[in-house]
């Protein structure tokens, strides 16, 4: 009821939450109909990663470089310092990072994974061990080719996607103290933490769960390496479930929970509402001289780190913006909308709803399709062919192999329907509720896939599959 007040006439009023925002400008969507994306899917190897973006209708692929950028941002383009080094829009880049984040030495990076990248060369060894809350592609692949071995301390309701756990993203403190004593902590040089941790649903850490973790690695000189990539979506769940939080502004919780951490890596293509771009943030001089020095071998010059200086202004203005408590309450909003929406037809989707798409449980979806028939992948398609909205797959093709050639299994077999910041409506949302709906009614008919080219790295974006007869 909590969007709801009483009226002095005891009658029950509506009050809606709208958009901070009107558009100036729309980009035309391609619709086609059913022969025609049949075609298209069989041609991309029934992976929806290998589509045509004007095949799709309506790109749920990612939230990742695909947020409509405002006119300040537009503006700010224009401001583009393109000189080699020392570029101003630099130095505006750092100061914001520095003002919101609260971290003192700024690397830009073209994307997140170039801060991967370089953190993960600077920070282990060969034989470490790196726990985390739950893997992400990118980060595990870099910390494997770095030496190391990436360990799962996320709490167990993480893997269940029933579970209503306000904080999923919650590293488990128990698991945490298991590797410590097995591993001894010199050869753990950090805990990687995501806040709102994508694999699991867009799921928040709260603030309890990272003080202490603060103070656990503090004792044992154990530093906590951040990916903030969706951190302001973890802060509005702060601010709307954790006790003590709710008079507190998105711009406070990000400063508070960034303050419990050494360094970070973001992908600003996410929260950040920029189309590319990303930085690794260290407070450690030393590291941070390190990683000064290997981003002229993999990004660019230090100052500018593979982007443009339109790019870092377009990123300064963005970070701002996505510190408006407005702009979090539409965002989360809207995928909520579509959450509950998708609950009121039946279909199972991962809970609570999370902060950047709604991830439909494709295991319960497609329950007489087994695991190695790519369930998560098959349902991706599936919904494509009915309606033209791109999706993508969460499960086992995206955990790929282990280091001795055998695939992972993880739990949750998914199907993420990303939202776009600022960029779909709420007729949208309808739409692409309405489709899963209509995939949901004929499931029993569905039938899996088998995988006929898998790519030795992150398989999931390349390889191609066939549909089982
Ligand atoms: N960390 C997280 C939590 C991410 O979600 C991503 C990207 C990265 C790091 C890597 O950043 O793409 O800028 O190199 N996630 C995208 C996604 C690709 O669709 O979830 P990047």
């Amino acid at each position: 009821m909590k969007n709801e007040i009483k009226s002095s006439k005891k009658q029950i009023v509506k009050r809606s939450w709208a958009e901070p925002y009107k558009m100036k400008m729309v980009e035309l969507l391609t619709m086609t109909d059913r022969p025609h994306r049949l075609k298209a899917i069989k041609q991309a190897g029934y992976n929806t990663f290998l589509l045509r973006s004007e095949d799709v209708y309506i790109d749920l692929l990612t939230d990742s470089g695909t947020s409509a950028m405002s006119d300040q941002q537009w503006a700010g383009m224009m401001l583009g310092d393109e000189s080699y080094a020392g570029s101003r829009n630099f130095f505006k880049l750092e100061k914001t990072i520095q003002k919101c984040y609260g971290y003192k030495y700024i690397i830009p990076t073209h994307q997140g994974r170039g801060a991967e990248n370089i953190l993960s060369k600077i920070l282990i060894k060969k034989g470490d061990i790196i726990p985390g809350n739950m893997y992400f592609t990118t980060t595990r692949l870099h910390q494997e080719l770095a030496g190391g071995t990436f360990v799962d301390v996320i709490v167990d309701e993480a893997h269940d996607p029933v579970s209503e756990f306000p904080f999923k993203g919650n590293v488990d403190m128990a698991k945490l103290q298991a590797i410590v004593k097995k591993y001894g902590a010199k050869r753990i040089p950090y805990v990687c933490i995501a806040t709102n941790v994508n694999m699991a649903g867009g799921q928040p850490m709260s603030m309890d769960n990272l003080r202490k973790l603060r103070a656990f690695t503090k004792k044992l000189g154990i530093k906590v390496i951040h990916d903030m990539t969706r951190v302001a979506e973890n802060a509005y769940f702060i601010q709307q479930r954790e006790k003590g939080y709710d008079k507190k502004s998105i711009r406070e919780i990000v400063f508070e929970i960034c303050s419990y951490t050494d360094g970070a890596t973001m992908s600003a293509k996410k929260d950040a509402l920029v189309n590319i771009g990303g930085f690794l943030a260290l407070n450690d001089w030393d590291a941070f001289e390190e990683a000064r020095n290997l981003v002229v071998v993999y990004e660019g010059l230090h100052t500018y780190g593979g982007l443009a200086g339109r790019d870092m202004e377009a990123m300064s203005i963005g970070i701002e913006e996505s510190l408006s408590d407005n702009h979090m309450r539409a965002r989360v909003g809207q995928v909520e909308y579509l959450g509950r929406l998708m609950e009121s037809y039946g279909i199972p989707i991962v809970k609570p709803i999370g902060g950047h798409g709604i991830f439909v449980d494709a295991k319960q979806f497609l329950p007489h399709i087994p695991q190695d028939q790519f369930p998560a992948q098959t349902l991706a398609a599936e919904v494509y062919l009915d309606s033209g909205v791109r999706t993508m797959e969460r499960g086992i093709v995206s955990a790929g192999r282990k280091s001795n050639g055998e695939n992972y299994f993880p739990k949750l077999e998914l199907v993420r329907f990303t939202i776009p910041r600022r960029v779909y409506t709420q007729a949208h949302m309808d739409v692409i509720a309405e489709s899963v709906y209509s995939v949901y009614q004929r499931r029993e008919k569905i039938k899996g896939l088998k995988m006929v080219y898998e790519p030795k790295y992150l398989r999931f974006f390349q390889a191609k599959f066939e549909k089982l007869v």
